[in-house]
């Protein structure tokens, strides 16, 4: 899961479809990180960390990171919050079949629509939407890829 600072969208969406990994009994492998590296080593924005809990989440523990080529490597999934996000990745990948692990997560939803998570940095009264926009993605990555 990565958005820009790796503080408010994908430390959300990192805490939602980890909960729902563990209701679903998947032994899936999430993490979240950065395309910037302002924020590293810091925790999620105070907002992201209330709304999650306001669901019953705990995203406390998360440190931001910045997102490095290694993911590649790592992943075969790579979730991008918004346009910037996604040409930031790809820009990083080691090579062009590694392209195909992207994808902007809301096209889960609406496949070739291409809506952006919005940033809600700027914006307190944002979270609780950003929040509901990612529990609907992470139910249909859920969904597509646990009966798979
Ligand atoms: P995020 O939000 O990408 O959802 O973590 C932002 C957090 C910090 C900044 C921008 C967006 N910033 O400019 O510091």
């Amino acid at each position: 899961m990565v958005c820009l600072g790796n503080i408010c969208r994908s430390p959300l969406a990192e805490g939602i479809l980890k909960e729902k990994i563990k209701e679903n009994g998947l032994p899936w492998e999430v993490d979240s990180a950065g395309t910037g590296s302002w924020h590293v080593g810091e925790p999620p924005d105070p907002r992201s960390v209330a709304v999650a809990r306001a669901h019953g989440i705990d995203i406390l523990d998360q440190r931001a990171r910045q997102f490095r080529p290694a993911d590649f490597r790592q992943f075969d999934l790579i979730f991008a919050m918004d346009a910037s996000n996604y040409q930031n990745i790809l820009r990083m990948a080691p090579s062009g079949t590694d392209t195909s692990k992207v994808e902007l997560i809301m096209n889960v939803v609406d496949p070739g629509r291409n809506r952006a998570v919005p940033d809600p940095y700027w914006d307190d009264n944002g979270f609780e939407g950003v929040f509901r926009m990612l529990d609907e993605a992470c139910e249909r990555i859920i969904q597509r890829h646990a009966r798979g």
